[in-house]
C-alpha cells in the first residue's frame, strides 16, 4: 500500500462534500476521489439491504481507483451498511456516526442531546445506541428530517420554504431541554446557518450544533499516521469527482461548497460494480 494513493469518499449526493471539505482543509496534502450516487439519492428512505448493496458497489469502484482508505461520508450508509462492508473488504473503512456520537457526548453540558438525520439513520437508532454506550445517563431524542436532503440537492439552502420545513422539524425538540444538536446527515451542515437561526427561534440560545465531519477527519488523520499512510506530496493535489448521474449539476454545486476548483465531474455506471 502506497502513501500517495488517494482517499475514497462517498455519499448519496453532495452531502459528503461537507466531509471532503473538512479533509481538504485539515489534510491538504491528501488527494480525494469522491463518488456521489446522484442517480439513487436519497438513501434515507431505502432499506438496509439496498443501502448495503449500493455501498458495496461504490466501495468496489473506489478500490478499482486504488484508494488507500475509504471514508463513508454518509450517516445513512454508516448506520445501515458499514458493519457489514467492513467485514467484506480489506481496505480500512471509516464512518461518520461514531465520531459524531463522541463529539456530541463531549459537547453536552446537561446530558440532553437532539439528533436530526434521515429516516434510515433515525430508525436504526445508531446514535442513541452509541451515545448510551458512552454514557447511559444521557437523554437522546431523534427526529427524521426527510425533506432536507432533496432541498439541499436542489440548492435551496437559504430558501424560505427550507426555513419553514426546518421550523416544523425542530419544534419537535421543544420542552426537551437539548443543549446539543447533532447534524446526523452530511447534507445538513450545508443548512447550518439556517438551522442555527431556526434553533434560536424555537429552542432558544445555547444549543451547540455538532458536525461529525470534524471528528471524522481527526480519526482519518490518526489512521493515516498509525499506518504510515500520509501522502508525501508537496504540491496541492487535484481531486477527482464521480457521480452516477447529472455530472454538470453536481459540479456547479460542488464548486459552491468546496475550497478548491472542481474542473470536471465524471459519470460512472455504478451498477456495473456488482
Ligand atoms: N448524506 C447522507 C447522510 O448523511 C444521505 C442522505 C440521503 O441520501 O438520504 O445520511
Amino acid at each position: 500500500m502506497g502513501c500517495d494513493l488517494p482517499i475514497g469518499v462517498f455519499d448519496s449526493g453532495v452531502g459528503g462534500l461537507t466531509v471532503a471539505k473538512e479533509i481538504i482543509s485539515r489534510l491538504p496534502g491528501e488527494r480525494i476521489i469522491y463518488f456521489g450516487d446522484t442517480a439513487r439519492v436519497p438513501y434515507g428512505s431505502k432499506s438496509r439491504e439496498t443501502v448495503t448493496e449500493y455501498s458495496r458497489q461504490i466501495i468496489r469502484f473506489l478500490i478499482s481507483q486504488g484508494v488507500k482508505v475509504i471514508v463513508v461520508a454518509c450517516n445513512t450508509a454508516s448506520a445501515l451498511a458499514v458493519d457489514v462492508v467492513r467485514r467484506e473488504f480489506d481496505v480500512p473503512i471509516l464512518d461518520v456516526v461514531r465520531p459524531g456520537a463522541r463529539t456530541a457526548a463531549d459537547a453536552t453540558q446537561n446530558g440532553s442531546i437532539g439528533v436530526i438525520g434521515t429516516e434510515g439513520t433515525i430508525r436504526s437508532g445508531i446514535y442513541s445506541k452509541l451515545l448510551y454506550g458512552i454514557n447511559p445517563d444521557l437523554n437522546v431524542y431523534g427526529k427524521a428530517c426527510p425533506l432536507f436532503v432533496p432541498l439541499v440537492e436542489e440548492g435551496w439552502i437559504y430558501d424560505s420554504v427550507t426555513r419553514e420545513v426546518a421550523r416544523r422539524y425542530l419544534e419537535e425538540f421543544q420542552g426537551k431541554d437539548v443543549d446539543c444538536l447533532v447534524l446526523g446527515c452530511t447534507h445538513y451542515p450545508l443548512l447550518r446557518n439556517l438551522i442555527r437561526d431556526v434553533v434560536r427561534e424555537v429552542l432558544g440560545e445555547g444549543v451547540t450544533l455538532v458536525n461529525p465531519a470534524v471528528e471524522t477527519t481527526k480519526d482519518l488523520k490518526f489512521l493515516l499516521a498509525e499506518r504510515g499512510l500520509f501522502s508525501g506530496g508537496e504540491d496541492l493535489p487535484e481531486h477527482t469527482f464521480y457521480v452516477s448521474d447529472g455530472a454538470e449539476k453536481f459540479r456547479s454545486l460542488a464548486n459552491s461548497i468546496l475550497p478548491c476548483n472542481v474542473i470536471e465531474t465524471k459519470d460512472v455506471t455504478i451498477k456495473t460494480f456488482e
